[in-house]
């Protein structure tokens, strides 16, 4: 991707930094992010955001910026919470550290007549998160606002930097997206950010970096790893692409996934490998070790299909890449523990034979370009399932019986939601199994047999989650055809539990 006149967002830390990149794209330019000791990397960009960051600027080890060089640019500046700190020592003003920290909504007051707060109300809910406050100010800056006790939050100061104290990256920052906006303003012009543009790019990018060297990629179905080997697909790479089937499916769907590679045009090589995991899981109770299992012999069953890979393509997305570390100076730098990451995936990284083209881009924006690429909205639109399957719905052992039980249940529950048009509104949904019997009567005959649990939930990451209240008259069909259909069912519970406390899957 060229990076011309693109935003440049300096990461020293926070946790909603990434978030930062995203709602520039959001607003429709391109953001890139870096380390702040990159500056030298960064080419031409048209405006620089420094983000927030968990030290304080007193901290003997808290990072720092190339102040000079940084007014060679001679774009607009923004610094947020650190950022503003920071900068308000920069202009020769300083910061009173505090041992308390601020945290959660307060009033912005803008003061009137000022670019950065154009069109925004006299009175508007921001989110504060810092310990740091700014005390004296050099002479030439300016407060353009206050919160409700009169604090400076927002300052001004010569050359077009500017200085915020609260998030406008978050949502509870309600005229945020204004005001990131009104600072893109300040900019002579931007790279515009489009999914069609960025499609283009990446393709070239793929083609001059894999030549004819033949690429292997893993595909579960899923959004991320389809659109990676559609992308691959389109660059015209010699690629193959690998779906390992570990017995822990929903019902039917590795045709169904096969099926629907066949209809991009994209051939996949199904490796058949849920004895082995069934056999290796036969007993196991503990969720920890179920998951080891799972994610040990997904490495060694997928390896053994690879045989000598020339590159392997992941379809790792930003979020991944970037993790909060606190004790970091950078955080771009920090790859979180994720499957994505195992020794053997960090090896072949060394020798440069990893490829990962979504890397810059969130799952949303992963639609898009899946969008882009033609790949039908059904495809696009699939609930995000768990890398280990149905092991992580059925709390204690898993077997074929237990599995095949959930499987009937889930594929009356998810047509149940299609047929009344749900399935698009909720993010994630799904039936599992508790396995403990109770009591019930089937025909004139005494049951007893286990439940299932029924879950839907609206989410936007993953981290929280909402129980959605989906139609009773959607929840009785459901639940009569699961009874009157499914053996060893007599009893069905819908989980009306947020997370937190309670996560997503029951494990
Ligand atoms: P929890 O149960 O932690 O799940 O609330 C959060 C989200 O993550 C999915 N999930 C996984 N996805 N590999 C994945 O790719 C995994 O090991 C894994 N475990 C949980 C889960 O389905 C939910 O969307």
């Amino acid at each position: 991707m060229k990076e011309l006149r693109h935003v440049a967002v300096l990461d020293f830390g926070s946790q909603y930094t990434q978030l930062i990149v995203r709602r520039v794209r959001e607003l429709g330019y391109y953001a890139k992010l870096y380390a702040p000791e990159e500056l030298g990397k960064i080419g031409e960009p048209g405006a620089i955001i420094l983000s927030g960051g968990p030290k304080s600027t007193s901290e003997e080890d808290a990072p720092d910026i190339d102040f000079e060089r940084l007014k060679e640019f001679q774009v607009p500046v923004l610094g947020v919470c650190y950022g503003m700190q920071l900068l308000n020592i920069k202009f020769g003003g300083s910061v009173e550290a505090s041992t308390k920290r601020e945290y959660g909504p307060a009033a912005l007051k803008p003061i009137c007549g000022n670019d950065l707060y154009e069109g925004v109300s006299n009175e508007s809910q921001v989110w504060m998160s810092h310990s740091d406050t700014v005390r004296d100010l050099h002479p030439e800056a300016e407060v353009i606002a206050t919160n409700q006790h009169g604090t400076p939050v927002s300052l001004r100061w010569p050359g077009g930097f500017y200085g915020i104290q609260f998030h406008p990256e978050v949502t509870h920052s309600h005229e945020g997206m204004r005001i990131l906006n009104n600072f893109l303003l300040q900019a002579d012009t931007l790279q515009e950010f489009h999914i069609e543009d960025f499609k283009r790019e990446l393709i070239e990018g793929i083609k001059g970096e894999v030549g004819d060297k033949q690429v292997v990629c893993g595909v579960s179905g899923g959004v991320d790893s389809t659109v990676l080997a559609v992308l691959l697909n389109e660059a015209g790479v010699n690629v193959r692409a690998i779906f390992v089937d570990n017995g822990l499916l929903r019902k039917d769907e590795a045709i169904a996934v096969q099926n629907n590679f066949h209809r991009m045009g994209v051939e996949i090589e199904t490796v058949d490998a849920s004895e082995i995991f069934l056999d290796a899981l036969a007993g196991k109770e503990d969720p920890e070790e179920k998951r080891k299992i799972i994610g040990n012999l997904f490495i060694d069953v997928f390896w053994t299909a690879v045989g000598d890979a020339e590159i392997l393509a992941q379809g790792t997305l930003y979020p991944d890449v970037i993790e909060s570390a606190s004790n970091e100076k950078s955080k771009a730098s920090v790859i979180k523990t994720h499957h994505n990451r195992v020794p053997k995936i960090l090896e072949l990284q060394e020798q440069g034979k990893v490829l990962e083209p979504l890397a810059e881009l969130f799952k949303d924006e992963v639609r898009e370009l899946g969008a882009a690429l033609g790949i039908a909205p059904d495809i696009l639109g699939r609930h995000p399932f768990p890398g280990p399957g149905l092991a992580v719905r059925c709390p204690g052992a898993v077997d074929r019986e237990r599995l095949d039980i959930i499987r009937e249940c889930d594929a009356i529950f998810i047509g149940k939601l299609k047929e009344h048009g749900w399935y698009d509104r909720v993010w994630q949904a799904y039936a599992g199994l508790i396995p403990v019997k109770t009591v019930g009567v089937k025909g004139d005959e005494r049951s007893y047999e286990w439940a299932t649990n029924l879950r839907a939930v609206i989410s936007e990451d993953a981290m929280t989650a909402e129980w959605v209240e989906l139609p009773g008259q959607l929840l009785r069909e459901a639940s009569q055809d699961i009874l009157n259909q499914v053996k060893g069912i007599n009893r069905v519970l819908y989980d009306i539990s947020t997370k937190p406390p309670a996560s997503i899957e029951w494990e």
